[in-house]
């Protein structure tokens, strides 16, 4: 059987980690596609750089349904698609919902299109955590029931989540869900790792970003939450393992369908941590003291957030390997490298 997967997304943060995971630890050939609307080629030269291993990337826009359809010409074997490929900053969506909407919509149908035409049966979706907004019982199941969904971005994924139930019960595709929650750190060679191109809006990079000195001082958005410490909670959790489990995923769908062919998995460690928390783990693993002060709370942030995920270790058999201190020091490698390569140190 074919072993060549599509990974779309491929040169972003979460996809080129996944990507790095699949040549180290299985025989999958991968190959991508990233319009690199939010990250640069390089990637694939930081991916080479870790394994040895060439991977092409298509540089074609997935609203582009021909373009798209040509991927699958050219590569008529395919396993199975992962598909990350989306616009993923909430803010932004609110300013530019029309953006979102048809970006991540669009992409999402043109990929399934093709599945189906191609007959390339496992699909697996990049879904968030985001979906859950702020709920009563802590922690979230996948049956958790899903709030109101604050922002066009957690829309898109709601709706991407229904698109992919709807086609599956018609057609022969099996797909997976993965809800992640707050995936952060770098490769354990920190040769890659998450790199916005803008201005980071989320509390790891500001915060290697802080202690570089390119952020001057950074904000804590509020300190008198009904936590432990006043600050939010939040279950952040390795990208490495969150890479992991694309392939125990994709394993699960290969090697062990069953009577349902649709299944959501919760990402998460299952440990909530505080933004306070966060920032001390950041302290002890680089000795530096992080410049910050207590700003106002932030817009649409939900008070606390963690993750049940037994269902993801009962049945695809995937567990967390790393907390939240070797989650720092690999952000941390990796920004000083980031740093040595920009001349900053
Ligand atoms: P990322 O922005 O680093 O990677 C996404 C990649 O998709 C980028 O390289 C971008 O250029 C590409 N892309 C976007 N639209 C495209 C299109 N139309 N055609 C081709 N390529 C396109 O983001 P990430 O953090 O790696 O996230 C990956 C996926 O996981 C996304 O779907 C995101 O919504 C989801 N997710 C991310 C987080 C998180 O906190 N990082 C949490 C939950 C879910
Ligand atoms: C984490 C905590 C902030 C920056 C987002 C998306 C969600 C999902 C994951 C994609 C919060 C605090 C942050 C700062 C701070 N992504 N913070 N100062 O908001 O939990 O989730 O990423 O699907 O959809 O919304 O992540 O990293 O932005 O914030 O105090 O400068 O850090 O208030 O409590 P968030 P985040």
């Amino acid at each position: 059987m074919s072993k060549k997967v599509l990974v779309t997304g491929g040169c972003g943060y979460i996809g080129s980690h996944t990507i790095i995971e699949m040549i180290r630890s299985t025989d999958y050939e991968v190959i991508s596609v990233d319009n690199n609307i939010n990250s640069t080629e390089k990637t694939m030269e930081r991916i080479r750089q870790i394994t040895g291993k060439e991977v092409k990337n298509y540089q074609v826009d997935l609203c582009d349904l021909a373009a798209t359809r040509q991927i699958f010409e050219e590569n008529d074997n395919l396993v199975g698609v992962i598909h990350f490929a989306a616009l993923k900053a909430v803010g932004e969506s609110v300013e530019q919902p029309h953006l979102y909407y048809h970006n991540n919509i669009n992409s999402l149908l043109n990929i399934l299109k093709c599945c189906e035409e191609f007959k390339v049966n496992n699909f697996i979706f990049s879904s968030s955590c985001s979906l859950y907004g702020n709920v009563e019982q802590l922690p979230v199941k996948e049956d958790t029931p899903l709030s109101k969904t604050e922002s066009p971005y957690a829309h898109t994924k709601l709706v991407g989540e229904e698109i992919i139930k709807s086609i599956v019960h018609v057609n022969d595709v099996q797909a997976i869900a993965l809800r992640y929650f707050n995936p952060v750190g770098a490769d354990k060679t920190g040769l890659n790792g998450e790199n916005p191109i803008n201005k980071p809006n989320n509390l790891v990079p500001v915060i290697t970003q802080t202690a570089s000195g390119i952020i001057p001082k950074m904000q804590v958005f509020g300190d008198d939450y009904d936590t432990r410490d006043g600050s939010c909670i939040r279950d952040y959790i390795h990208v490495t393992d969150i890479a992991n489990a694309h392939i125990k995923a994709l394993n699960y769908l290969i090697e062990q369908r069953n009577s349902s062919n649709y299944e959501v998995f919760n990402l998460g460690t299952g440990n909530g941590v505080t933004v306070l928390e966060a920032i001390k783990a950041f302290e002890k693993i680089s000795g530096l003291e992080l410049n910050y002060e207590i700003g106002p709370k932030r817009a649409g942030d939900v008070m606390a957030i963690y993750s049940n995920s037994s269902k993801a270790k009962e049945l695809l058999g995937w567990e967390t390997t790393f907390g939240i201190e070797e989650m720092m020091a690999s952000a941390w490698k990796w920004q000083q490298n980031l740093n040595k390569e920009a001349g900053r140190a």
